[in-house]
C-alpha cells in the first residue's frame, strides 16, 4: 500500500491534531454516537489515550473519537481516500453517519474510498476503537496462565506479551486524492550484474495505458516505457545501497494515456541484493553482521503514538552506539521509521504483530487468519524498502505444540509467495527441537543466559550459550541471529562485584555475550534487548511497570551498558 504523496496529480491532507474523545463503558455508542459524541473531551491524534488522560491508564476501551473537517479547496469531486496509519486494536469508522468499515490489528495501515461519501464542508469522521485483550486476538491477552498458553506470569492489564497494550489512533490519519485508474501499487526488485544495477518494477494498470518509469539520482537519469505492467531499467555504474553507502535513487512511475501523463508516484529505492548463502547473510554478495537492537515504539505521554522527534532521537542513539540494524519488535513500525532506515542505512528485520501466540484450540482459527492478514499487510506496505532485509513471522510463539509447525509453514510459504527475495524467519526462545527451524531461511534466537537462565552466573551462562549455538548450527547449518539478549538495569543502581539489576551487571552481561557471539562465524547478528526502557503491564518482575532492559532509559539517557556497547561496536568496522 503506497503512502500518500503530493505532486501535480495527487494531494494529501493530514487530519492529525486535537480530536474529540469519549469512553463507552456500557458499549452503547453504536446506537447513535456515529452522528456525534454526547459528551466528548479533547484528545491528541496521533497518540495513545492511556497516558494523556489521568483516569485512563488501564482502560482499553471501547472508546470513540470524532473530528470535523472541510475538504481543501478544489478537492470536491475528485477520487478521495481516507487512510489510517495504525489504530490499536479494532477500528470501526463512520463518515457523516455512514459506516465505512472496520479493521482489526494495530501497526498496519488501512484505507477507505470516500469519493461518494465525503462532502465539501462539514464532514464528521467518527472512529470507535476497542483495545480489549482477548484470546482470539493477535497479540492475545486474558489467556490461562499455563505453559500451553503463556509464560505463566500474572499481569494487569492481562497481556500475553511484555509491553503495555496502548490503545488509540497511533499514526497519522490522512485524506488523499488520486486520479481514477491511478497508481495503486508498485513492486520493485533490484539485482546487480557487475557494475550495472537492474531495477524491475511491476505496476498494475489498465491495458490501454502506457507505463513510463524513470530512475533518477547519483548523476544518472534512465527512462523506459512499456505497454505491459512490468518494466526493467538497467542502471549503469550503479551506486549500490548499503549501511555505509545508503544511496537512494528516485523511481518515478508515470501512467500515460494517449500521450498524456495522468498520474505520477515517486518512490525512493535502493539498489541492493540480500540472500542467505550457507552460514552467511550476504548484502550485495558480501557477508554482513547485524549489530543493533530490539526496541519499542514507546515514549511517556504519547505512548505508542508516532512522534517524529523520538524517531529521530532513537536513530541518533543507535548511531552513537555504533548500531547498523534493528528488528521491529514486536510489530511493524511506522512508515516514517522505515523511510529513515533507507536514508540512514539501517538494516531492518520487519516483524508482524504476532507476539504471545499459542496454539490451543480456543480461538486458533481466528488467530491463524489474522497472522496471514498481517503477513500480507506488512509485505504490501514495506516490500520496497531497501532497509528491510528479512521478514519475521512472529516473536516467541509458545510453539511446543506440533500444530505450530504447520501454522508457521503456511505463513512462511505465504511470505515467500508474496516476496521471494527476502529471507523469512521468526524470533524464538525455544531450543533446537523447534520444528520450524527446518524450513526458516535464517534462525533468530532470543537468549537470556546469565539472566533468565543461569541466573546471576555469567561464566556458566556463556558456556551454555556457546554449547547451544554450536548444537543449533551443527543441526541446521543456517546463519543465526541472536535477536534478544541482555539484562535489566535500574538506572543509578551500582554494584561491584556486579549484581543483578545493577548497571554493571547489565554492561557485563552484554559484553560477555558479545564476546561469545563474535567467536562464532555463523552468528550473523547481535541485537541487544533493548534500546530503551519501555512501559509494560504491571507484574512482579517489572519495577514501576517498566521493563529496564534498555541500555538507555525511557527518557533516552545512557546507562553504563550504552557506553560499553559503544566502545565495543564503534571499534569494529561496520559492514
Ligand atoms: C522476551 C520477549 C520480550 C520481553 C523480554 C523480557 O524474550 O521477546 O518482548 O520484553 O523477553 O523479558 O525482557
Amino acid at each position: 500500500m503506497l503512502y500518500p504523496q503530493t505532486n501535480p496529480f495527487r494531494q494529501s491532507f493530514d487530519l492529525s491534531g486535537i480530536w474529540e474523545f469519549q469512553f463507552d463503558p456500557d458499549d452503547c455508542g453504536r446506537t447513535s454516537w456515529m452522528n456525534g459524541l454526547p459528551a466528548p473531551r479533547p484528545l491528541a491524534v496521533p497518540a495513545s489515550w492511556n497516558e494523556q488522560l489521568v483516569d485512563a491508564r488501564d482502560n482499553l476501551g471501547p472508546a470513540w473519537y470524532q473530528t470535523r473537517f472541510r475538504l481543501p479547496w478544489g478537492w470536491y469531486g475528485q477520487h478521495i481516500r481516507l487512510r489510517f496509519g495504525s489504530v490499536n486494536y479494532l477500528a470501526d469508522v463512520w463518515l457523516n453517519g455512514e459506516w465505512l468499515g472496520w479493521h482489526e490489528g494495530g501497526h498496519l495501515p488501512f484505507e477507505f474510498d470516500v469519493t461518494t461519501r465525503v462532502r465539501d464542508d462539514n464532514n464528521l469522521l467518527v472512529v470507535r476503537v476497542d483495545g480489549n485483550l482477548m484470546a482470539n486476538r493477535v497479540p492475545p491477552g486474558n489467556v490461562p496462565l499455563d505453559p500451553q498458553h503463556s509464560f505463566g506470569v500474572a499481569r494487569y492489564p492481562a497481556t500475553n506479551f511484555d509491553f503495555f497494550p496502548y490503545c488509540g489512533i497511533h499514526r497519522p490519519v490522512m485524506l488523499y486524492t488520486l486520479p481514477p485508474y491511478g497508481i495503486d501499487d508498485i513492486t520493485v526488485i533490484t539485482e546487480i550484474e557487475g557494475t550495472t544495477g537492474i531495477v524491475r518494477a511491476r505496476v498494475p494498470k489498465p491495458d490501454d495505458v502506457t507505463l513510463r518509469a524513470t530512475v533518477r539520482g547519483n548523476n544518472v537519469v534512465v527512462t523506459s516505457e512499456t505497454a505491459s505492467a512490468d518494466i526493467v531499467l538497467p542502471i549503469p555504474h550503479a551506486h549500490v545501497w548499503s549501511p555505509t553507502t545508503p544511496n537512494l535513487y528516485d523511481l518515478i512511475i508515470e501512467l500515460v494515456r494517449a500521450g498524456v501523463v495522468y498520474d505520477r508516484y515517486t518512490l525512493p529505492i535502493g539498489i541492493r541484493t540480500i540472500r542467505v548463502d550457507g552460514s552467511a547473510l550476504l548484502l550485495n554478495d558480501t557477508p554482513i553482521v547485524l549489530r543493533g537492537f530490539g526496541r519499542h515504539e514507546d515514549f511517556p505521554i504519547v505512548g505508542r503514538g508516532m512522534l517524529s522527534a523520538v524517531t529521530i532521537k532513537d536513530y541518533e542513539l543507535m548511531r552513537w552506539v555504533g548500531a547498523n540494524s534493528f528488528r521491529t519488535s514486536h510489530y511493524p513500525y511506522s512508515e516514517q521509521m522505515l523511510d529513515l532506515a533507507d536514508r540512514l542505512g539501517f538494516l531492518v528485520i520487519d516483524e508482524t504483530p504476532a507476539v504471545g501466540l499459542f496454539f490451543a484450540e480456543d480461538g486458533l482459527a481466528k488467530r491463524f487468519a489474522l497472522c496471514q492478514q498481517y503477513v500480507r499487510e506488512m509485505i504490501a506496505r514495506d516490500k520496497n524498502h531497501p532497509s528491510v532485509i528479512a521478514w519475521s513471522l512472529a516473536n516467541e510463539p509458545h510453539a511446543h505444540d506440533p500444530t505450530a509447525v504447520s501454522f508457521f509453514r503456511v505463513l512462511y510459504d505465504l511470505a515467500k509467495s508474496l516476496d521471494p527475495t527476502r529471507p523469512v524467519t521468526l524470533a524464538s526462545h525455544l531450543d533446537a527441537n523447534n520444528g520450524s527451524f527446518g524450513f526458516l531461511d535464517l534462525l533468530c534466537l532470543n537468549r537470556y543466559n546469565g539472566w533468565k537462565s543461569e541466573t546471576a552466573q555469567l561464566d556458566l551462562g556463556c558456556q551454555v550459550l556457546t554449547r547451544e549455538l554450536d548444537e543449533v548450527y551443527a543441526r541446521y547449518h543456517k546463519p543465526i541471529i541472536i535477536t534478544e539478549f541482555g539484562a535489566e538495569a535500574l538506572p543509578g543502581c551500582h554494584a561491584e562485584p556486579p549484581a543483578m539489576f545493577s548497571e554493571e551487571y547489565q554492561a557485563e552481561t552484554i559484553a560477555r555475550v558479545i564476546q561469545v557471539l563474535n567467536s562464532k562465524p555463523y552468528v550473523v547478528g547481535q541485537h541487544v534487548w533493548c534500546l530503551c526502557d519501555f512501559k509494560t503491564s504491571q507484574e512482579v518482575r517489572r519495577v514501576g511497570g517498566i521493563n529496564h532492559k534498555g541500555v538507555f532509559t525511557r527518557e533516552r539517557q545512557p546507562k553504563l551498558a550504552a557506553h560499553r556497547l559503544r566502545a565495543l561496536w564503534r571499534n569494529d568496522a561496520l559492514t
